[in-house]
């Protein structure tokens, strides 16, 4: 939704060891596709653990304003009955995608080949962020889009009345580029081919073959090469939703900042396209261990124990920055309780995010007492070590649900309490965070109360 309330102010404190279990909801990225995978297919998607953040809600009520039957069951329960490929109707409202890039880019791409129009908007993050970077692969396929200067929301798209198939390199590493792509050549005849140079997150391919569309993925040394066969049946599926791996870096990175704790977070994802932080934090020296590994609905899960450590500062490779693209903000916060340096190169894509992440992450660090060296493309972040933090601050979270909570992580861990400037988007992708921290020990409050 792009009203947005009142700010609200949470303050962490430092806090004593972090002990418990912390459940952790469905993965975004999955919730997402389950939703728009099962309004594109013939007949049931039943869905079990969805995440009910604000920005799945906004795909979900999105979805029936293309025209599936989108039904909550109960708790994290949802059915979809879709329309089929190409069965979209035209919507006789808005577009509403409230915070979410992953919402809007992947519905455009949905929407593009059908012969229907539909104008899409979002609250004030979403609305500064590039939607050139999807319109004009769309465009390819014969789809328009009218928005305003920069390629910004509000715009409208304007479905290709007769669709070809597309050939299309991504020029910047983003898998909601390239599955706005490949959702648009679900009804285009033919074979629609996406290529990546670096691999990002693959949960489109993966499920768009479990919904019964033909895909094929090959290294080549031009990159990965995705073809998808042009208007499939889709078939309703059983979605089981694996546990989110960017929201549980924030518990396991509290638990590595905070002195003593000991905390498990059961059935995790471990997909080889998200797990870039967990690799980073063992580099680090983090007493992090895989528990159980297993796989669950199509994803591989592990069981993630976590103990307190005392770390050291590592460079990240820029090769895995797309493994752990959401979870720099946070990573950053942790550098900062590290011994020495942190230098995270090749994240240019984090100033294009729910906002510029790099810039935000900078100037909160620093407002903490943290130095901090920021280039266009990296950031570094010179470690104090366990406990000297001066924190004492109020950071700038500019509606980004993933600077709010890195902040309130640092704050368990520094000498004065942090506060950000606004709580209320931590709903968009994470609503629990309160309460679960809370029940881990952590002292976080809303500053208002
Ligand atoms: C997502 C892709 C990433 C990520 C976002 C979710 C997705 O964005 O940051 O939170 O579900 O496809 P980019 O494609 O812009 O890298």
């Amino acid at each position: 939704m792009s009203g947005h309330g009142p700010a609200i102010p949470m303050t962490a404190r430092k806090s004593v060891a972090l002990r418990g279990v912390a459940e952790i909801p469905g993965d975004k990225s999955i919730s997402h596709r389950a939703l728009i995978l099962g309004a594109l297919s013939v007949g049931e998607t039943h869905v079990t653990g969805l995440l009910e953040g604000q920005d799945v809600l906004d795909t979900a009520t999105a979805m029936r304003a293309f025209g599936a039957e989108v039904i909550q069951n109960g708790p994290g329960d949802w059915t979809v009955h879709g329309v089929g490929v190409g069965g979209f109707r035209e919507p006789d409202c808005v577009i509403d995608c409230g915070n979410s890039g992953t919402g809007v880019r992947l519905i455009m791409g949905a929407m593009a080949t059908t012969d229907i129009t539909a104008t899409f908007t979002g609250d004030a993050s979403l609305n500064k962020r590039p939607m050139g970077r999807i319109t004009d692969p769309l465009a390819q396929f014969g789809a328009q889009a009218f928005g305003r200067k920069g390629g910004r929301l509000p715009m409208t798209v304007i479905g290709a009345p007769d669709p070809v198939p597309a050939r299309y390199k991504v020029p910047m590493p983003s898998a909601q580029v390239k599955s706005a792509v490949l959702l648009a050549g679900l009804n285009a005849p033919g074979q629609t081919v996406v290529i990546e140079s670096e691999p990002t997150r693959d949960h489109s391919e993966r499920m768009l073959r479990g919904f019964g569309a033909e895909i094929t993925v090959a290294d080549t040394d031009e990159g990965r090469v995705i073809t998808l066969t042009g208007q499939p049946e889709l078939r309703g599926q059983s979605v089981t939703v694996p546990r989110d791996p960017s929201s549980a870096a924030f518990p396991v990175c509290a638990a590595l900042m905070v002195p003593d704790s000991d905390i498990l977070v059961p059935g995790v994802s471990q997909n080889p396209t998200r797990n870039g932080i967990f690799i980073t934090l063992q580099e680090m020296g983090a007493d992090l261990v895989m528990e159980n590994p297993r796989e669950e609905g199509g994803e591989p899960v592990a069981d993630l124990r976590v103990r307190f450590s005392a770390l050291k500062g590592v460079e990240v490779p820029p090769e895995r920055a797309a493994s752990m693209i959401d979870e720099y903000p946070v990573l950053s916060a942790l550098a900062a309780t590290a011994e020495g340096v942190t230098i995270m190169r090749g994240v240019k894509e984090l100033r294009v995010k729910e906002s510029d992440r790099l810039d935000a992450m900078a100037r909160g660090l620093e407002a903490c007492g943290v130095r901090v060296e920021e280039t266009e493309d990296s950031l570094t972040v010179y470690g104090m070590g366990t406990g000297s933090v001066p924190g004492g601050a109020t950071v700038q979270t500019h509606l980004d649900h993933r600077i709010a909570m890195s902040f309130l992580c640092l704050g368990l861990a520094t000498q004065k309490p942090v506060t950000v400037d606004d709580g209320t988007p931590i709903a968009t992708s994470f609503p629990a965070f309160e309460g679960l921290m809370a029940d881990l020990g952590a002292q976080i409050t809303r500053s208002n109360r």
